[in-house]
């Protein structure tokens, strides 16, 4: 690598989209898998969020961001990614996104829950993240100042004798090889693998935030994961999604006596609770787009049709049987306007960091958006900026490796404890088993972010957002969270 290269760790939108954005500085970007097959942006079907229909406005957006947040969204922060989004999407539009038109010509917009207009960019009705990934795939394999290094798993931060981070400690068929760089971005995704039911692929495990929690980054707000309340409840693992959009066309959530139990565009914690209430109490849930799309499902989402077709559900005649499954982290590694972290020489970007914007309950369609606003305000950051001197650097000790068996174990526990309705007792007892399977397994990237979680959660003794506590039900004053992996160590 050249001393001035800038490393980025995850090859998703995030990680690709920075990588772009930095021209003409030299950046290498490391995948865990043939791009695009690890990452769950590729995934991702309802599309992006920004401001661009005649009438709507940032200012608004902004006010939908905060609004959805709970209480813990920074204004500021909401306004950022609501004014330079439709910037970002003129980017990707240029980068070869084929966007979703009218048939006038102007971007076609879709409505999403508790956003107050329809204001989110798709393609082909579920195909956004689909066509985004192929597009910046391209057009990174295509470009000179990026080398894109695959099959390689970050395990590990190397850090010089300041503390400053110079790059990471990889490993590829059980050999250990470090990558290092001027400045070190993770956009290592989420979380979603940690739990039993989740609709992000198998290794969205929480790793980066593991790794920088280890090297002693400050971690906000990690008790806050998202249930998508619409997963196609069909057993398969991970769960596929049926798209909010679908409700913004007008299909309606029924239990299995025909009844609606929930308004359809409430806030996505709110209809999670409620879809989690019915199944609870044995009523069932599902989603019926019989006459909102009907016929019209295979042209207009044509993944969620697939996907209902391959489990021997036909969505144009019947309901699609729903659960809530976990799909994304509003908590992560605290980063500034900027995407710096607490620590000299580190980043982070897109899921795995935590920039203030999505508070206790991410508003639909705002994952891409920050993404591609702070990648672009990163690449801004770093374009130019002097490379530091080369010095030695190493890993922590460890971390070891988590058995295939452990986390089976561990996503049952955090499927059981830390879901859509939390006790203290559970989450308590969950700590204990995690401690006391760590005593097997040693600390890991994996198993020192659940602690976090555990923590976080089981500290918040209220309800907000997200996060639902059966023993608290009612909210008290908005605080965040703030913590290092030393706050939650074990204490076995
Ligand atoms: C969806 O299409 O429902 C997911 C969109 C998102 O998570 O923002």
């Amino acid at each position: 690598m050249r001393a001035d290269s800038v490393l980025i760790v995850g090859a998703g939108l995030a990680g690709l989209f920075l990588a772009l954005k930095l021209a003409p500085r030299p950046c290498v970007v490391l995948s865990q898998a043939p791009l695009g097959q690890a990452s769950a942006s590729a995934w991702a079907q309802g599309g992006l969020a920004a401001a661009l229909a005649p009438g709507d406005d940032p200012a608004l957006h902004a006010e939908d961001t905060v609004n959805a947040g709970a209480g813990l969204v920074d204004p500021a922060i909401a306004g950022l990614i609501a004014s330079e989004g439709p910037a970002r999407v003129m980017d990707l539009i240029a980068l070869g996104v084929p966007f979703d038109r009218t048939p006038d010509g102007a971007l076609a917009q879709s409505l999403e829950a508790a956003h107050s207009r329809p204001r989110v960019v798709r393609v082909s009705g579920d195909l956004a993240g689909k066509a985004i990934m192929d597009a910046l795939i391209l057009a990174a394999r295509a470009a000179p100042h990026i080398e894109i290094v695959e099959n390689v798993r970050a395990r590990a931060l190397l850090r010089d004798d300041t503390g400053a981070v110079r790059g990471v400690r990889t490993r590829h068929n059980g050999e250990d090889a470090d990558f290092t760089g001027a400045e070190t971005v993770l956009a290592t995704g989420g979380i979603g693998g940690l739990y039993a039911v989740t609709t992000n692929p198998p290794a969205a495990l929480g790793t980066g935030i593991g790794m920088a929690a280890r090297a002693g980054a400050l971690i906000a707000d990690p008790e806050f994961v998202q249930f998508h309340p619409t997963a196609i409840d069909v057993g398969h693992d991970p769960a596929p999604l049926a798209t909010e959009a679908l409700r913004g066309e007008g299909a309606h959530l029924i239990n299995a006596a025909g009844e609606n139990f929930v308004s359809e565009l409430a806030p996505r914690d709110v209809v999670a609770r409620a879809i989690h209430i019915e199944r609870e109490a044995g009523r069932g849930a599902f989603l019926d787009a019989r006459s909102a799309v009907g016929n019209e499902f295979p042209a207009h989402f044509p993944t969620v049709f697939a996907a209902c077709m391959s489990a021997g559900i036909d969505p144009r005649t019947q309901p699609i049987p729903v659960a809530p499954a976990a799909h994304y982290h509003m908590g992560g590694i605290v980063t500034d306007a900027w995407g710096r972290t607490t620590l000299t020489g580190l980043a982070a970007v897109g899921e795995c960091a935590s920039t203030s914007a999505h508070g206790a309950n991410r508003l639909a369609s705002n994952s891409l958006l920050e993404a591609v606003v702070f990648a672009h305000r990163i690449a801004e950051r770093l374009r130019d900026s002097a490379a530091p001197p080369p010095t030695p650097a190493q890993p922590l000790d460890g971390p070891h490796d988590m058995p295939t068996e452990s986390l089976t174990k561990w996503r049952a526990i955090m499927q059981a404890e830390a879901c859509v309705v939390r006790t203290g007792a559970g989450l308590a007892k969950a700590i204990t088993q995690i401690e006391a399977e760590e005593i097997t397994t040693g600390e890991t990237n994996e198993s020192t972010l659940i602690r976090l979680i555990l923590t976080a959660a089981l500290a918040r003794t209220e309800s907000r957002g997200a996060h639902f506590r059966s023993d608290y039900p009612d909210a008290s004053a908005p605080r965040r969270t703030f913590l290092t992996a030393a706050h939650s160590a074990a204490s076995a």
